[in-house]
């Protein structure tokens, strides 16, 4: 039998943690040679994941650059993806999530006549420009792939009432959930000089909807916080984009007990919301991987595509308005109860085992066994 080449693409932090553990399991067929594209739409923290799961791309565009314009990106992404899909011939490519490299992805395969599978298929807010451009971005991978790997029962119905086939959907769980738990198990000191005294809140936020005045918001809301709690300290890794970086740093930057880093790797990351009293996050990871942790998330965004653990009462959308942000964030460090009710371990995003599923439904559809 002739072994079928399955490429499998990286682009940016998050689709690399969600790549690695299909990636992985994907490498112990003997029917399916597995060639790793690396975009880097992002570079530094692509190379900090690949680098925990021992990845090393066959391929490399790196495509990024200073501040990228979403265009100048696509274009470039297009172009050369191009040349690597008539170069390699692929049976098959995979790429997970919504970003641009996705996006770009799914077209660039679509015009090359090459079967697409979407690992996290079927994430909706049902607003283009919330979050912006990914809603648009998933909503053009999940036109154009032929195989659909959901992660909930809500994604899969999400992707039947755009029309799409039924026996085209395969409810897998999210690879999420799989990367977080092999990480769970190591071992790994949390390097930042955080108080163990005090109590921590840990925040991300890098959404494009969020640059400029929510932003701002969102920082003088931290700053509250932290001046009117003395128990507590904040723990900011600094997503890079500029848009971001330069107003973290003008207006946390000189506070004792914020203590703004460099974006962390995946272990220290998983530990540092292990240690994590509360977390505020615009982050689509940490939305799934919080509950799996038994850690309450307020989330810095008006909408969600995930809204399971909401449902189960354990992540909370509190927009970007200092008021909201202030006085969610106070109610779970001043009642207990109402922190153990948002602070119960749930895993509604996956069981460890959405590689398995992607590999099994893979296998059946291009090896025939
Ligand atoms: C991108 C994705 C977003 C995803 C996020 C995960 C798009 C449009 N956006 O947002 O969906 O949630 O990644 O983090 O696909 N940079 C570096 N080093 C890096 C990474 C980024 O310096 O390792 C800087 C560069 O200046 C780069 C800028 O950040 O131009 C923006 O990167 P980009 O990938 O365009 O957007 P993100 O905001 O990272
Ligand atoms: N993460 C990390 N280091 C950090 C911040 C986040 O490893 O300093 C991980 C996090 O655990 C999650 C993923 O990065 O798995 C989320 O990436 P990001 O928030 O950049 O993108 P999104 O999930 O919003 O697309």
């Amino acid at each position: 039998m002739y072994m079928k080449k399955i490429i499998c693409v990286v682009g940016t932090r998050p689709e690399a943690i969600k790549m690695a553990p299909v990636i992985q399991r994907l490498l112990k067929e003997s029917w399916a040679d597995v060639k790793v594209l690396a975009t880097a739409q992002h570079r530094q923290m692509l190379d900090q994941v690949l680098k925990l799961f021992k990845i090393t791309p066959d391929r490399d565009l790196n495509v990024m650059a200073p501040n990228q314009t979403l265009v100048s990106l696509t274009a470039k992404l297009l172009t050369e993806l191009d040349i690597v899909f008539k170069e390699e011939r692929p049976d098959a490519v995979l790429a997970q999530g919504d970003t641009t490299t996705v996006m770009a992805v799914a077209l660039c395969c679509f015009y090359n006549r090459i079967p697409f599978g979407h690992v996290e298929a079927g994430l909706r807010t049902g607003d283009i420009w919330n979050p912006y451009p990914e809603e648009m971005n998933r909503v053009v991978a999940g036109h154009l792939a032929k195989w659909h790997f959901a992660p909930t029962d809500g994604a899969s119905q999400n992707l039947v009432r755009q029309g799409i086939s039924p026996e085209s959907i395969y409810m897998t769980g999210n690879t999420v959930i799989d990367a977080l738990l092999s990480v769970s198990k190591k071992e790994g000191a949390l390097d930042v000089p955080i108080n163990d005294n005090k109590r921590l809140i840990l925040v991300t936020s890098h959404r494009r909807e969020n640059f400029g005045k929510p932003f701002e918001e969102i920082c003088r809301a931290l700053l509250h916080l932290v001046k009117n709690n003395q128990d507590v300290e904040i723990l900011y890794p600094v997503h890079p984009n500029p848009n971001v970086r330069e107003v973290a740093y003008k207006l946390l930057g000189d506070n004792s007990r914020i203590h703004l880093c460099e974006p962390l790797d995946y272990l220290p990351f998983v530990n540092a919301m292990k240690r994590a009293y509360l977390i505020l996050s615009d982050s689509g990871g940490v939305q799934e991987e919080a509950p799996a942790l038994a850690k309450p998330v307020l989330v810095l965004r008006r909408e969600t595509e995930r809204p399971e653990a909401v449902d189960y009462g354990v992540v909370k959308l509190v927009g970007t308005d200092f008021e909201d942000i202030v006085s969610e964030a106070q109610r779970l460090l001043d009642d207990p109860e109402y922190y153990s009710q948002m602070a119960k371990g749930v895993s509604p995003y996956g069981d460890g085992f959405a590689s398995e599923r992607i590999t099994q439904v893979l296998k059946q559809a291009l090896s025939g066994s």
